[in-house]
């Protein structure tokens, strides 16, 4: 009890010297460079003879610094030269210094003196310097993850006193951690001016959610009415990290790639920054090209395609893709000119090959038609052929091979005849079929003269047609040659000088078919022995006057109605 009761009253007595102390003990704080006041502390009392103001030195001496007699109503400065010019003591006794050092944190006492009594009242002069804008030097100019990296130094100058720095990621405090945060704080003091030059060195472990990060730092510091504290600028790094995964990509001119196309492969790591090299695998290569974030490949062929992968240098993290390469070959056999003999037999093959399933299409002259195939060859064969194939699945990739046919075949030659209206002239008329175009002469055997002929009219599939109209004064044999240059076919025909009105006859054949023939014929049968008899007289003449062809007796077809139109113009003669 009773060491209790002790314990409190000291506590009190304490609190007493406390409260005394402060009510005696004058503060004066003051801003650096800026003016120190410092008033007397104490009323001025009455029958005053002077006041004065000293400071006291380290070892206790006193240094008077003004004084102010108030009966002469002056005031004095003592030659004290870290003062001089520096002091200003007003009326009511109180001191301003200006231009407030460091080296001014004294303790100044007021002394007021009456003739009886002397009152002294000490100040102490505090002062504050507020150092420089915080500044952060020495910045890197990335930051690699995974590491300790140097984030600068934050530099606040000449403060008074000495304040704290502290740095701050994101507007967070950032706190030492070993291995992770690493803070170093330099003090230094300049002997001159007494002021404090403060640094912080900040080393920082980086990792990838830096990226974009704030650093600062801020200086705190005192000043007369308390702490401040001033942020230096916002520093962000370009963070550095490695790469985690590479891909590679194929970059084409279109979706899918063709043969001859000119394709580049792309290899890309997404670290930071990205890395410009690495190494092509081509399928088949083991040991990879090395090569720059790209890896062209021209006029790609079809034994490019397969699996291409790339990597980073140390053969690391393997990017893989698949490439293929599309293609399309077109077989046509026979192909180009072909020339053929009518009614041979030619088998025609197209077959495509591709990196996918096509098939083939025909044209002949640009109408679609089935897969030909020839076993006895006409002149309509004839022409161009045309087998083509699509792979849909590329754009542009279509093939076609032509085949030109070309049947040809030797001269054969037809002749017929009508009796014009006016019944003197009589029209020859041959048609002519074969190919290369075959050349028709008909000559008169009366004259051996050529006749004229009008311009032949083709018929289509090689076949030619042209009229020979001749007025003979006699019965007269025509023959025609037809030729080319597989041959040649000739034909005669003996038209007779006599005049059947209104008859016509444009086709031997069709007389077969005529009612009015066959009446005829029919009352004739009697005179056809007579006939025979003519005409084998004549065949005798003419076997004497010519012997000029053998193939005059192989007229087409025409004999038997040539015959019967003789009959006919010996009954009209009747
Ligand atoms: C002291 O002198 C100044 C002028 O120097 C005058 O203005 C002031 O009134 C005087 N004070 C007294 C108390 O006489
Ligand atoms: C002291 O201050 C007064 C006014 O405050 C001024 O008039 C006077 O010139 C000053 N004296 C000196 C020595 O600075
Ligand atoms: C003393 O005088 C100065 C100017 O001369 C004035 O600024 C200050 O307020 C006065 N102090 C007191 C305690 O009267
Ligand atoms: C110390 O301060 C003085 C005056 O302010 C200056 O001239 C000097 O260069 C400073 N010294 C250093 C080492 O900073
Ligand atoms: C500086 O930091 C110390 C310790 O953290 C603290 O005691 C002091 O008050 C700080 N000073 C300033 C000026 O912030
Ligand atoms: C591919 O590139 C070569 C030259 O590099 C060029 O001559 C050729 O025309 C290109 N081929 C295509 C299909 O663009
Ligand atoms: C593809 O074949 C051609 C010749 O057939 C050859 O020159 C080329 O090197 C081959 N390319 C590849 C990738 O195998
Ligand atoms: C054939 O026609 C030509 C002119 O076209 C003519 O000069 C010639 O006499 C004619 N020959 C016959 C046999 O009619
Ligand atoms: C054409 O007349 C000749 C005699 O001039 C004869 O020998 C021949 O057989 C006749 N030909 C035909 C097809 O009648
Ligand atoms: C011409 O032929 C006809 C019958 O074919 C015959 O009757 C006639 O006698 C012939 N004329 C001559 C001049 O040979």
């Amino acid at each position: 009890m009773a060491a209790g009761a002790g314990t409190l009253l000291t506590v009190c007595l304490l609190c007493a010297a406390t409260l005394r102390t402060g009510f005696g003990l004058h503060t004066s704080n003051a801003v650096y460079g800026e003016t120190i006041v410092m008033p007397c502390g104490q009323t001025i009392v009455d029958r005053l003879l002077f006041g004065k103001w000293k400071y006291e030195k380290a070892d206790g001496t006193p240094v008077f610094v003004a004084a102010r007699s108030a009966v002469k109503n002056k005031t004095s400065y003592e030659d004290v030269p870290e003062y001089n010019g520096r002091l200003n003591l007003s009326e009511n006794y109180t001191l301003f210094i200006s231009d407030a050092k460091i080296s001014d944190e004294k303790r100044f006492v007021c002394m007021l003196v009456t003739e009886e009594n002397v009152f002294e009242e000490p100040t102490v002069v505090k002062v504050f310097k507020p150092p420089s804008t915080p500044v952060i030097i020495n910045q890197p100019t990335f930051m690699e993850t995974g590491k300790l990296n140097k984030v600068g130094e934050c530099v606040a100058m000449e403060s008074y006193p000495d304040g704290n720095i502290t740095w701050y990621r994101n507007g967070k405090i950032l706190e030492p951690v070993d291995e992770v945060i690493s803070i170093e704080y330099i003090k230094a003091r300049n002997s001159t001016s007494g002021l404090h030059n403060m640094q912080s060195s900040l080393q920082y472990m980086a990792t990838k959610d830096d990226i974009d990060a704030e650093f600062s730092c801020k200086v705190t510091y005192s000043m007369p009415n308390g702490q401040i504290s001033s942020e230096s600028d916002l520093a962000v790094f370009d963070i550095y990290y490695p790469t985690e995964k590479v891909t590679i990509q194929v970059h084409s001119p279109r979706k899918t790639i063709k043969e001859g196309d000119n394709i580049t492969l792309k290899c890309i790591g997404n670290g930071n920054p990205p890395p410009q090299q690495f190494l092509y695998y081509p399928p088949g290569q083991v040991e990879g090209i090395t090569g720059s974030s790209t890896y062209p490949i021209t006029d790609i062929q079809r034994n490019a395609s397969g699996d291409y992968k790339c990597s980073l240098l140390n053969k690391n993290m393997i990017a893989s893709t698949t490439v293929t390469v599309h293609y399309l070959d077109l077989f046509l056999t026979p192909s180009g000119e072909i020339t053929k003999e009518i009614g041979d037999t030619l088998s025609v093959t197209c077959r495509a090959s591709a990196s996918k399933d096509v098939s083939v299409t025909w044209m002949k002259d640009h109408k679609t038609l089935l897969q030909p195939s020839f076993k006895n060859l006409q002149y309509h064969d004839s022409g161009l052929y045309e087998c083509e194939t699509v792979l849909s699945e590329v754009d542009g990739l279509r093939r076609k091979e032509t085949l030109n046919l070309i049947v040809e075949g030797n001269p054969r030659l037809k002749l017929s005849k009508k009796v014009n209206s006016d019944g003197k002239r009589k029209t020859i008329i041959y048609e002519v079929e074969g190919f290369p175009r075959p050349e028709v002469q008909c000559t008169s055997m009366s004259n051996g003269l050529f006749l004229n002929k009008t311009d032949e009219r083709p018929l289509g599939n090689a076949k030619y047609s042209a009229e020979i109209i001749i007025s003979p004064e006699e019965n007269v044999t025509i023959v025609c040659t037809a030729e080319n240059r597989l041959g040649r076919e000739i034909r005669s025909l003996n038209v007779s000088a006599i005049y059947i009105p209104d008859r016509d006859e444009p086709n031997g054949k069709s007389e077969d078919n005529n009612d009015n023939a066959k009446l005829i014929i029919g009352i004739v049968v009697g005179l056809l022995l007579a006939a025979l008899v003519a005409g084998l007289a004549y065949w005798i003449y003419m076997k004497k006057s010519s012997s000029a062809s053998k193939h005059v007796g192989k007229e087409l077809g025409n004999t038997e109605e040539n015959k019967k139109l003789e009959e006919n113009n010996h009954k009209s003669e009747a």
